[in-house]
């Protein structure tokens, strides 16, 4: 007989056929003379209902249903007066894997999301974490469903790269070199030539640089991949392995490319409205449970209440200059609240900061522009005023940074400049800047990092909870 999978049975009608279904226990609750035993299969949050009359089965198969266990039962589909519409009266059960009750960490009770982390190749089995990566799935649907729809094309762009020139962090190196004796030049350093590419080579921290070759051929381009980045960052926002949306875009100017992120985080969490509202609800309760102990005013807003606050209302526009001179007169800044306190132009914001904007002073989502030339990428298009860029970053309540673009600087003189000023070598560089010698146009793109995106619409506090197998300093196991 055929399986049928837990989604489908939940919303059949069809009472008084039999089905087979297979899945792992989550709890089984025996009284008298029934065994109920509640089956997950991952299709869907719910669980179905097994109702096993301990008359018609064997002590030894019934002892053997433990959390944890994976089983298989052909049943009589059945109305329920439960909480689900439909239960499944067993006629047989076949235990296909068994799950010892004294060894199996995920016992029916609720677990720490720290002690989870420890235990990720389990963890995927709670409702939390399948929720989680059911939602994750659907959004990475609809990144490709929103870029397909307005005629982008997706790339994929190396993942070792010989250039570390964004000067987006550091970089993990990859070699073959035997590194407890590697070759050496005269002068005693490493001699790279020998290695496997005949040079230095490292993990990629994003896809701009090629994306941008790109969109200088095919007018709107979308990368989709993992980036790594070596920065000993210890926080709930930092990956050192994450993957990254970087659309690029010839003839876009800054503010389209605003148009488009807006339009771009708005569709995405619509999407996750649309489509994934079992799993929210569920996530929603899950949040509310956890900061059921804390004063009101401490509390988040409710999941799905904040993701339609966001879906629904326009983001916040202004100059870097002018969140400058917020946060400078703000009462938090004066009485010293901040832990970086803000000192005119030229500040670099902290996540402390992009916080305060958008949860405290405008209470919505916020895109900040023209920051200063100093302390963005070289590649950032250069403003009439000479000193601010056309940067771009967009601000969440909860993440901070979720979005970073610009418009580019596509003019050869000015770009060749900045390089040199900013200690970016120009030579090597001269396959990105043939794109500004031959038929450069204005363009723009920006990069969306997944696991915030995914942090932001799951409510989790933690981007070490949204990615299957996280990798941060000194953790990469599994
Ligand atoms: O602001 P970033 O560094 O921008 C770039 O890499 C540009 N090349 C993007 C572009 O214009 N095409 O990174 C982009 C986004 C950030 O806004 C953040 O959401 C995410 O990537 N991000 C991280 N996410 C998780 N862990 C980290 N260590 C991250 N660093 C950046
Ligand atoms: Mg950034």
């Amino acid at each position: 007989m055929k399986r049928q999978e837990i989604k489908e049975i939940l919303s059949s009608e069809a009472f008084g056929s039999t089905i087979k279904v297979n899945g792992w226990v989550r709890t089984k609750r025996e009284s008298k003379n029934v065994n109920f035993i509640n089956l997950n299969d991952g299709t869907v949050i719910h669980n179905l209902q097994i109702v096993a009359d301990v008359n018609n089965f064997d002590e030894n198969i019934l002892k053997k249903i433990n959390t944890g266990a994976a089983i298989s039962v052909v049943g009589e589909l059945a109305e329920s007066g439960g909480q689900q519409r439909v239960e499944l009266i067993a006629k047989e059960i076949e235990v296909i894997g068994e799950a010892d009750p004294d060894k199996y960490p995920l016992q029916p009770k609720r677990h720490t999301l720290e002690f989870l982390r420890e235990i990720a190749h389990l963890r995927m089995r709670t409702n939390t974490f399948s929720a989680i990566f059911r939602i994750r799935h659907a959004m990475i649907y609809a990144v490709h469903t929103f870029f397909n729809n307005k005629g982008f094309f997706n790339m994929h762009t190396p993942i070792i790269t010989a250039s570390d020139a964004e000067g987006a962090g550091e970089m993990f190196q990859v070699t073959t070199l035997d590194m407890s004796n590697p070759p050496r030049n005269e002068d005693g350093s490493i001699d790279y030539s020998q290695d496997f590419f005949g040079k230095k080579t490292n993990l990629t921290v994003s896809g701009q640089l090629e994306g941008e070759l790109a969109a200088m051929a095919l007018s709107k381009i979308y990368t989709f991949g993992p980036t790594f980045r070596a920065e000993n960052s210890n926080t709930s926002r930092h990956l050192a392995e994450f993957w990254m949306i970087e659309p690029e875009m010839a003839f876009y100017d800054i503010n389209d490319n605003m148009d488009l992120a807006e339009e771009f985080l708005k569709y995405l969490i619509q999407y996750a409205l649309d489509n994934c509202m079992d799993d929210l609800e569920f996530l929603s309760q899950r949040l509310q449970q956890e900061e059921k102990d804390k004063p009101a005013d401490q509390r988040s807003m409710e999941l799905i209440e904040k993701l339609r606050f966001v879906a629904n209302n326009d983001f916040i526009r202004l100059t870097y200059t002018e969140a400058i001179e917020i946060l400078e007169n703000s009462k938090h800044n004066q009485k010293g609240k901040f832990q970086y306190p803000v000192k005119g132009f030229g500040t670099d914001l902290q996540s402390e900061h992009e916080r305060y904007l958008v949860e405290s002073h405008f209470k919505k989502p916020v895109i900040l522009t023209g920051y200063p030339a100093s302390i963005k990428a070289f590649y950032m298009k250069l403003n009439p005023d000479g000193r601010t860029v056309a940067a771009m970053d967009v601000l969440f309540p909860q993440i901070g940074e979720i979005i970073g673009g610009s418009q580019r600087e596509e003019n050869y003189e000015v770009l060749v400049e900045k390089m040199e000023k900013m200690g970016v070598p120009v030579e090597e560089m001269s396959w990105y800047l043939d794109t500004r010698r031959f038929g450069s146009v204005p363009h723009s793109g920006f990069g969306l990092g997944f696991e915030r995106l995914i942090t932001f619409v799951t409510g989790m506090g933690n981007i070490r909870d949204v990615i299957a197998f996280a990798r941060t300093p000194k953790n990469c196991e599994f």
